[in-house]
């Protein structure tokens, strides 16, 4: 196979609202690395619009305006257009066409069995109020946007490990029957705990726009401010200065723990010379909450400033940021429509490549 042996990426995002820290722990930092590294022969993100659209049917306004936000906060963060792709999933018919195919592959009772989906379910209400199909099979659409870049590497969030195992199936499943023509891929997930999911401000599981509890990468100091020091969880038995006080589930020390680095210490909180130590202190008592959530502020603006500044500087230049989404999206027009094409060849329904069908029906008929 002509692509096997090359290092391709694709991963994406939905494009329901601006991308938070969480997003950045968990995803986004690994990604500027990813392309740093010169490693890969190819970085394509997706900007899964039709993913969204799935469990946005009647709020189509949102996904556009989002469509904004999530590329401004991936050049913010500092992914290149010079090295990565960036493009729009509706604007990459190969897919829907690669997603009817794969349909026939996957079985109702298979899709039915996706724990991510099945969550999700729950969660919108769907189990209620009736399930959109294209809701419960857009895990059959993600693997048409994985298998369309002949990607074999897919760095994803952990929730994502269903839907790369589907792919696999799919893929499997399609190369047996029609020959080999997909590339087989694989997840890569964060390997840092703290980094496969950082909890909202309040604790809670994760962090989500509904509850009010994200720190979002174009946020201003002073919302970073109020969202750490006004609802930030701590340790409620730490009531005095001098109690003993608990780290684990201290959201404080869970941002500090994927967040800080010694060079934080010497610069801000230098009676440490390092997270441990802040946190035997902590733990013994007599380090106060206060203290703890400055430094965690100052950390946080540490990685937020030059976020910010990128951001400010592609705000004003929308133009340009237009002109990359486009450029993105066509070049991985070209590149989905290849694959497309060997996937029609090899289920054989590429009558219009050429016209050598005709002498395959003349042949058909003479032998009649
Ligand atoms: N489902 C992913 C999410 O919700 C987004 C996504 C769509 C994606 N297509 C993808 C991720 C392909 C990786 C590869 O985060």
């Amino acid at each position: 196979m002509e692509n096997t042996q090359k290092q391709i990426i694709l991963t994406g995002d939905r494009p329901t609202g601006r991308l938070h820290l969480g997003h950045y722990v968990g995803s986004l930092k690994r990604r500027v690395e990813l392309q740093n590294s010169g490693l890969y022969d190819e970085i394509n993100i997706l900007i899964a619009d039709d993913q969204a659209l799935t469990d946005n049917v009647d709020d189509p306004q949102k996904i556009r305006s989002n469509i904004v936000n999530v590329i401004l906060d991936y050049l913010s963060v500092g992914l290149d257009p010079e090295k990565v792709t960036f493009c729009v999933q509706s604007a990459l018919p190969a897919l829907h066409s690669l997603t009817f195919y794969y349909m026939n592959l996957v079985t109702t009772a298979r899709l039915s069995r996706n724990p991510t989906v099945k969550a999700e379910i729950q969660m919108r209400g769907f189990a209620d109020e009736g399930l959109p199909a294209g809701f419960f099979s857009y895990p059959v659409s993600q693997a048409a946007d994985i298998t369309a870049f002949d990607a074999n590497i897919v760095p994803v969030g952990e929730d994502q490990l269903p839907m790369i195992e589907q792919t696999r199936e799919i893929v499997e499943k399609f190369n047996r029957i029609y020959g080999e023509t997909l590339v087989l891929p694989k997840a890569v997930i964060p390997d840092n705990e703290m980094q496969r999911r950082l909890p909202g401000v309040d604790g809670k599981a994760k962090m989500s726009k509904s509850l009010g509890n994200c720190i979002y990468l174009s946020d201003t100091p002073k919302t970073v401010k109020t969202q750490v020091n006004g609802k930030m969880f701590t340790d409620p038995t730490h009531l005095r200065i001098e109690d003993p006080g608990h780290t684990e589930g201290n959201v404080v020390f869970t941002y500090l723990d994927a967040l800080c680095c010694d060079d934080h210490f010497a610069e801000y909180l230098p009676q440490y010379a390092n997270l441990d130590e802040m946190k035997e202190h902590y733990r013994k008592g007599g380090l106060g909450d206060g203290v703890c959530k400055k430094f965690l502020i100052q950390v946080l603006e540490e990685t937020l400033t030059p976020i910010r500044t990128e951001r400010q500087k592609w705000e004003k230049d929308i133009d340009t940021v237009y002109d990359i989404l486009m450029a993105g999206t066509l070049k991985a027009q070209e590149r989905t429509n290849k694959t497309l094409a060997r996937v029609q060849k090899a289920m054989k329904i590429n009558y219009f490549e050429d016209r050598s069908v005709i002498k395959e029906w003349k042949k058909l008929l003479t032998n009649k």
